[in-house]
């Protein structure tokens, strides 16, 4: 078993306990991952229709088999079977830990010096990974490429996170500019960086309304804008192969008002089932990467919500290979819209699909409020991940506030992630480090 696997494998026993989905339990890069469609949580049937694990396949005898760390050998046990394994993984949990991160006995002191004077703290950084973990997620920060050179930005991407999803490098527009001339320089910076660091990445994103490039948006064929969506699907995501775990292969394709797609030209002219075909062309194109779909607005209760819902229901009853749902939680600082009890039930009825969740672009602005109110709203998003079996990763849209996508939109400063302008850890560091060690 290779190292990802092991650090992982502790928590996933435990979660495999509270969830019981026969057949098709699979670790993939070292998290558990669920491809079986019913479930049983607590002895109660919750089970969904929907996909089996030979409906999310593609090629070569399912996808989720044979990725990075994926480890088939525990496929299908059974929850009451961990015993021994269980505490051989413990240890190794502590020990891959102790090696990766060089974590030592004093990071806790350090934590509560730095949120006084919020230095920038190696040590401190690295608890926040350590913690995810030992919870059995992954912690991820978009990140971009342009900022790498920079070496605080570097240094703390690289010691709190393992995780990097490209903020903007993998879009169309960045990697297909001109039809049919692929450029991937700054997507392969960022998988050069996450290897070089030891952090897992997802891709992002296939297809999207927005960051598209002009000779896409001006086409008004709808064979040739599939044949187009097609191609740059096979060719970024055959570029990738290997090199990411997941990939948010449609986004934002719901309406605001989560009464209908969104009026995005790919609906326009291929209507719905681009969705379905998107989805395919990247299973043929990465038979082993987690396939998502991503949105927002749709994390809680409403209309939105129970439009994705519906939506990856259907797909997967159609046999189309989703693998999971990304919540990109961009979201103020209150507990209310959604709330944490809104998303744990919304991640309840996807995983009762037998779909995977992440949380994908958590940022909390405070244009209106304060450190500490952030740092609970953090708190509270991130421990309902930790405690939901199937959510695997929360990712930060950002590394530090100096470069948040809000600045100036939201408001001029929303000081919205973990790490201040001077990479200082905030009270909303904490906040998600407490989180995942179950504070
Ligand atoms: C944002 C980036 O952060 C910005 O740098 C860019 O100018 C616009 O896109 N939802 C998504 C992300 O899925 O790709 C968006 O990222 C933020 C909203």
């Amino acid at each position: 078993m290779n190292r990802a696997g092991r650090l992982f494998s502790k928590p996933l026993f435990d979660r495999r306990a509270q969830l019981r989905c026969v057949p098709g339990l699979r670790t993939f890069a070292g998290l558990m991952i669920l491809s079986a469609a019913a479930c049983r949580r607590d002895g109660a049937a919750v089970g969904g229709t929907g996909g089996s694990a030979a409906s999310t396949g593609g090629a070569g005898g399912g996808p989720l088999e044979g990725g990075s760390g994926g480890e088939g050998s525990e496929a299908g046990m059974d929850a009451g079977g961990a015993g021994s394994a269980d505490a051989d993984a413990a240890v190794d949990v502590r020990m891959d830990a102790a090696v990766d991160v060089r974590m030592d006995a004093a990071a806790d002191v350090r934590m509560d010096a730095a949120a006084s004077d919020r230095s920038v703290d190696a040590g401190l950084a690295a608890a926040l990974k350590v913690a995810a973990a030992q919870a059995g997620r992954l912690i991820g920060a978009a990140i971009g490429a342009s900022h790498l050179s920079e070496a605080a930005y570097a240094t703390t991407a690289a010691t709190a996170f393992d995780f990097v999803t490209p903020e903007n490098e993998m879009k169309w527009d960045a990697t297909e500019p001109t039809q049919n001339v692929f450029t991937f320089g700054s997507g392969d910076a960022i998988t050069a960086f996450a290897q070089q660091n030891g952090m897992k990445v997802k891709g992002h994103t296939l297809v999207w309304h927005s960051q598209l490039p002009a000779w896409v948006s001006g086409i008004t064929d709808s064979t040739a804008l599939h044949e187009a969506m097609i191609n740059h699907i096979t060719q970024v995501a055959s570029h990738y192969r290997g090199q990411v775990i997941a990939w948010d292969v449609v986004n934002e394709a719901v309406a605001d008002d989560g009464q209908s797609l969104r009026d995005s030209i790919f609906y326009q002219y291929l209507g719905a089932g681009y969705l379905d075909d998107a989805f395919n062309a990247a299973r043929a194109a990465d038979p082993g990467a987690l396939l998502l779909y991503n949105d927002y607005g749709a994390e809680g209760a409403g209309a939105k919500s129970d439009y994705v819902y519906s939506m990856v229901k259907g797909m997967l009853a159609r046999g189309v290979p989703i693998n999971g749902v990304g919540l990109q939680m961009h979201t103020g600082p209150a507990d209310t819209s959604p709330s944490a009890a809104q998303v744990a039930a919304n991640m309840q009825r996807l995983e009762a699909l037998g779909l995977n969740v992440v949380i994908s672009e958590m940022d909390v602005q405070i244009c209106t409020s304060d450190e500490d109110t952030q740092s609970t709203r953090f708190h509270d998003i991130v421990g309902v991940c930790a405690s939901e079996p199937l959510c695997l990763a929360v990712t930060v849209w950002g590394v530090s506030d100096k470069y948040s996508w809000l600045n100036g939109v939201s408001c001029a400063t929303p000081q919205p992630l973990l790490f201040d302008d001077n990479y200082g850890p905030k009270p909303a560091f904490t906040g998600v480090l407490d989180a995942f060690r179950g504070l």
